[in-house]
């Protein structure tokens, strides 16, 4: 367990902020302070903004009150005394700005390098969320599209992680389908002896999947013998069963390549999990009377749209809807999740906002969006090429992910190499430095972005030691470790014996930014936009390097408080580096 968690420096004056307004203003008890950043560090560190909304609620109820600076400085005045503010000031029409007390900063930081930064998580916002991202389908290729939901949900899960949550990280793979009978029967006709060997059997599996199409469109006779295929697999027959786990393992070991060398975890659960909940769910809905039928099928229709939401097709079969009306019953009943979160390309935003929509009709969910339990769509858009259209590497062919992943590796071996890396490190150490740049430049060139715009996929931007790349973030941190390094000085000793100092400017500038850590992950956290950590990260390098340039470290008579203070920069950097799904390097 982590020691006493003191959370956000923002959490704490909303506290404060909070108990004054219970103290000014008892008859506005719904009132929540909204604390901000100071814009302009020369006003102050934090600002409170809610005296003009409270002015406006108030004036004329309350005569004492004419201008909403009244109300500013009423707030002001009942501010309770807290060690961790030096002063306030009231400015324009009732901000109230703070300036934190510096030796209070310092002490906090110093805090955290003796008791770690889990003390500084935020507080969580559930007890359990899901996350679905991820979600690749058998049998067809893992593409960019699931690389972006792949980074995107990782790192959320991450982020919640943090904050304590009990997050499940749910693989919803495309497993189930009309789509099996044709594989299976397939596999059948093709390679009668597919139990001795069935992995060579299938071979690649998207090869595999071409023929095998190829052969239904053109053979009406294999179609109907794949329908039936289907019904043998539904029923449960043996055979069928066999047949269908051994191409689903076959596609599990492709994916896998991708996991590992990212370094996802995850639980498949995938749409054959949830498909003998599909009639409970159903029936639930039924009796709302919520489905309807229409030209044969069965249907749901949802305010707003016109279109209704399938989910007994004509054929009687189900749906990728009625799963996924089935894995929220289940997630929601069974599983208990307050916050599930879906990572898919934005394409998909209807399909969740129907059924999302679907649920709340039926109860399921609270009317209001933002009560618990919640769902929310986390949804991205595409990754070009340089041409400006979907990211291929040729005219045809999809990129395969674990080439992209083992290029992106190999560029940064090669430069490395360059570098006469492989005379100084061991083998081992050359390997994994690449694989950890190579694969965080990946994952931080998508996460830089607002998910909801296209990016292009470029190596030679990503790969760049200069600007806002992941390269440039690791060798910031690793040289932050080199300087702390050559001053010969054990930091777990001066953690003991030496304190923080935030004298001058650049480091005060440096301390506050580091104290901010925990809120930007919860704001990154709630609006789902890692883009939001990545922003921080690098301008927490920016900030280091002004106060390296401006305050020397090694062998003046602040040594010890900037090699500390170095220390905690390196501390945040790497948290931010984990939560992101990137793995430090500490040698450059
Ligand atoms: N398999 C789907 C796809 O490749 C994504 C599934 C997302 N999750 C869900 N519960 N619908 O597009």
């Amino acid at each position: 367990e982590v020691m006493e968690r003191v959370g956000s420096v923002k959490q704490q004056l909303q506290r404060l902020f909070g108990e004054a307004f219970r103290d000014k203003f008892p008859d506005e008890l719904d009132i929540v302070p909204i604390i901000t950043p100071c814009k302009d560090l020369r006003h102050g560190d934090y600002q409170c903004n809610n005296a003009m909304s409270l002015f406006a609620k108030i004036k004329g109820r309350v005569p004492e009150f004419k201008k909403p600076q009244a109300v500013g400085q009423a707030i002001m005045d009942s501010l309770p005394d807290s060690e961790m503010i030096r002063g306030c000031t009231i400015a324009g029409p009732g901000y109230v700005n703070v300036t934190l007390s510096t030796e209070w900063m310092a002490k906090r930081i110093h805090n955290m390098l003796i008791d770690g930064v889990e003390t500084w998580a935020p507080e969580p916002p559930v007890q359990r969320a899901i996350v679905d991202f991820s979600s690749p389908n058998i049998a067809k290729e893992m593409h960019v599209g699931h690389l972006r939901s792949t980074i995107i949900g990782d790192t959320l899960a991450r982020m919640l992680e943090f904050q304590n949550v009990e997050v499940f990280r749910r693989n919803h793979v495309g497993d189930w389908g009309t789509q099996f009978g044709m594989l299976i029967e397939y596999l059948f006709e093709e390679n009668p002896n597919w139990e001795a060997a069935p992995t060579e059997a299938i071979g690649d599996l998207q090869e595999f999947y071409k023929e095998s199409k190829k052969k239904f469109d053109a053979d009406s006779d294999f179609k109907e013998r794949a329908q039936k295929a289907v019904v043998s697999l539904q029923g449960g027959e043996e055979k069928y069963r066999k047949a269908w786990a051994q191409i689903c393992e076959t596609s599990r070991r492709e994916f896998d390549k991708v996991y590992l060398r990212l370094g996802i975890k995850l639980e498949e659960k995938g749409e054959s999990f949830y498909n003998p909940y599909i009639p409970t769910a159903l029936e639930l809905l039924s009796k709302e009377n919520l489905i309807e039928e229409s030209e044969g099928a069965r249907v749901i229709y949802v305010g707003g749209i016109t279109r209704p939401l399938i989910v007994v097709k004509k054929d009687g079969g189900y749906n990728y809807a009625s799963t996924d009306l089935a894995a929220l019953w289940y997630r929601l009943n069974e599983e208990k999740a307050e916050w599930i979160i879906y990572v898919t390309d934005v394409g998909q935003r209807e399909h969740f906002e129907m059924f999302f929509a679907a649920a709340r009709r039926a109860g399921w969910l609270p009317a209001e969006e933002d009560k618990y339990p919640k769902v929310s769509h986390v949804g991205f858009g595409l990754v070009l090429g340089e041409d400006g259209k979907r990211f291929r590497t040729r005219a045809t062919e999809v990129v395969k992910l674990v080439d992209l992943l083992d290029e992106a590796k190999n560029r940064c071996k090669a430069t490395l190499i360059e570098r006469g890396k492989a005379e100084k490190w061991t083998g081992e150490e050359l390997e994994q430095t690449a694989e950890a740049i190579g694969y965080g430049a990946v994952k931080y060139a998508d996460l830089k972005n607002n998910r909801l715009t296209n990016y292009t996929f470029n190596f030679d931007q990503m790969l760049n030691d200069k600007g806002n790349t992941a390269v440039y973030l690791l060798y910031a941190h690793a040289r932050i470790c080199s300087i702390i390094r050559r001053s010969g000085r054990d930091v777990e000793e001066l953690k003991k014996v030496g304190t923080v100092d935030l004298a001058h400017p650049d480091e005060r500038v440096l301390g506050l930014h580091l104290l901010q850590f925990p809120e930007v992950v919860e704001e990154a956290c709630t609006n789902m936009l890692p883009n939001i950590l990545c922003e921080y990260l690098y301008n927490l390098s920016e900030d280091f390097t002004k106060f390296y340039t401006n305050c020397q470290v090694v062998g003046s008579p602040q040594e010890i408080s900037r090699l500390l203070l170095c220390e905690a920069t390196a501390v945040v950097m790497r948290k931010c580096f984990f939560l992101l799904g990137i793995t430090p390097v500490y040698k450059i």
